[in-house]
């Protein structure tokens, strides 16, 4: 069967009672993405004709993270139940002859997993083909009853479980492949026999079964891959494998991650060959490293483009920036958003910068703020230079020529411009811009007074003594009374 003929179906319309949360289930995030982006991802490489997203909770949200990947969706309101949600999707599948069912809170199962069920359910002639999984503790899945070790009968859910079922540790993953000439008229025949009063998808099963149509079970390999998230705290075992496998991803590309268990990368962060990432460091967003960078611990880096030959210093925070081949940063180094570091050069401790470029072999090696500046190549920006880039009202631009040294401590007043090969003296506050190849100075100019210091220390003596003096004859008082009393 071509891939024209499949649809996939996603049923993300639940609320998720049992997160306590406003926000909907299938937006809670895991492994760095919504539950229901990762199922419709899973699903891109099997090509299906139609991809329909079943919303209710929430639906405009849903749908503004699933229709950019292509899914179209379907409004179920009310929520009447997996088989109601699935009969509301029926109008959209045009001329699909199977469909791919798929929960919207299982975001483990790989593209692999979906193609081989979907190859069984094809050379199996199935009504119904089912991802199960055997596991140690089933409890609050539906249980897969067998009638022979090929052939399904039932699924049944933890609620209508009897003390032998219960048993039963192959369960439903919820994820399933339909022929939908044999779904339809069996999903008609389902009832709302349950607390909920709900229609249940799985009871759909035992009616094929009952008519005599084929229901298979395919066991997943990996039981993991249909993990459900019910709850927070099945939210963070998910999330836990989904970093493990991403991490295990990029050491397999040849990245070092050091006490791998305590660094958090995102799915679409991509890292170099022998680069080093350290304990505790966390890559998030679209971050790209390059080779042979070392990223030391502590550090958090953003959806940032990094070259090759990086070093960033423990504890730094760098977010949509551009560190080219051979910068370095830290430790402790803020690099906000629209911070470029050119090659080689060095961005040190407690420097916090934004909207600044750094040129080619630059240092601004500790305690500045540079916003809204640009530094030439092969300047030095002494310790403690800032940038007064706000006047309250707007920010204005900096502009540091090159080979330039701004002495320690010196305040630039935005706009200004200081020129190439220019110096400006430690201490300035500097409001003019400086030219080319000058020196800038915004100080008091400096006066020694020779002889100054033992003058006023004399002086203050002086001042003190006849106090002092009348302290003691006061002491000497007292003492003569007391020994009266004797
Ligand atoms: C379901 C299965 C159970 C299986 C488990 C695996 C049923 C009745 N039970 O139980 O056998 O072991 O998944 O994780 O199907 N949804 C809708 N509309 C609705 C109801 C639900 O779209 O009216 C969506 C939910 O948003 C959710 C998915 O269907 O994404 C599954 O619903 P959920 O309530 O989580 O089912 P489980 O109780 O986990
Ligand atoms: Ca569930």
């Amino acid at each position: 069967m071509s891939n024209h003929d499949l649809a996939v179906i996603v049923l993300a319309a639940g609320k998720g009672t049992r997160l306590k949360s406003s926000l909907a289930k299938v937006l809670h995030k895991a492994g760095g993405r919504t539950l229901v982006e990762h199922i419709v991802r899973a699903c891109e490489p099997l090509k299906a004709r139609e991809t329909v997203v079943v919303v209710g909770h929430q639906a405009e949200q849903v749908a503004a993270v699933v229709e950019p990947l292509g899914a179209v969706t379907v409004l179920q309101q009310p929520q009447n139940g997996t088989g109601h949600a699935v009969q509301v999707a029926k109008r959209t599948l045009g001329r699909a002859k199977c469909a791919l069912v798929l929960p919207g809170d299982a975001p483990l199962v790989r593209p692999e997993t979906l193609k081989a069920m979907l190859a069984a359910h094809h050379n199996g002639n199935a009504g119904a083909t089912i991802l199960s999984a055997v596991v140690a503790d089933p409890s609050g899945y539906g249980r897969i009853v067998r009638k022979s070790e090929t052939a399904v009968s039932a699924i049944v859910e933890e609620s209508q479980l009897t003390d032998e079922q219960r048993e039963i540790n192959e369960i439903n993953s919820a994820i399933y492949c339909f022929s939908l000439e044999s779904l339809w008229p069996a999903l008609a025949q389902v009832k709302p026999n349950n607390k909920h009063r709900e229609l249940y998808l799985t009871d759909a099963i035992a009616v094929m079964s009952g008519k005599g149509e084929t229901v298979l079970a395919q066991v997943a390999g990996d039981s993991r891959e249909v993990l459900g998230c019910n709850t927070r705290a099945d939210l963070a075992e998910v999330d836990r494998i989904f970093r493990e496998w991403k991490r295990n991803a990029l050491m397999d590309a040849g990245v070092t991650i050091q006490l791998p268990e305590t660094v958090l990368i995102d799915p679409d962060v991509s890292a170099g060959e022998d680069t080093v990432i350290e304990a505790g460091v966390q890559l998030l967003g679209k971050t790209k490293l390059g080779a042979r960078c070392s990223v030391k611990t502590g550090s958090v880096i953003v959806d940032s483009v990094i070259g090759d030959d990086v070093k960033v210093e423990p504890h730094s925070l760098i977010v949509e920036s551009r560190l080219e081949d051979r910068a370095t940063v830290g430790p402790f180094a803020r690099l906000r958003v629209g911070t470029h570091v050119k090659s080689g050069a060095r961005v040190g401790n407690f420097v916090e910068t934004k909207k600044a470029v750094i040129g080619e072999g630059a240092k601004v090696p500790h305690l500045t703020y540079l916003g809204d500046a640009k530094v030439g190549a092969k300047t030095n920006i002494g310790a403690g230079t800032i940038t007064c880039n706000y006047d309250g009202f707007e920010k204005h631009p900096t502009t540091i020529g090159r080979g330039v040294f701004i002495g320690s401590d010196s305040v630039l007043v935005a706009p200004v411009r200081i020129g190439d090969h220019a110096y400006v003296a430690a201490g300035s506050t500097i409001t003019e811009n400086v030219p080319d190849d000058s020196l800038g100075i915004g100080r008091g100019r400096q006066v020694n007074k020779p002889g100054w210091a033992s003058k006023k220390r004399r002086e203050l003596a002086a001042a003190l003594q006849p106090k002092k003096s009348a302290r003691r004859s006061n002491r000497k008082k007292s003492n003569r009374k007391s020994k009266k009393h004797r």
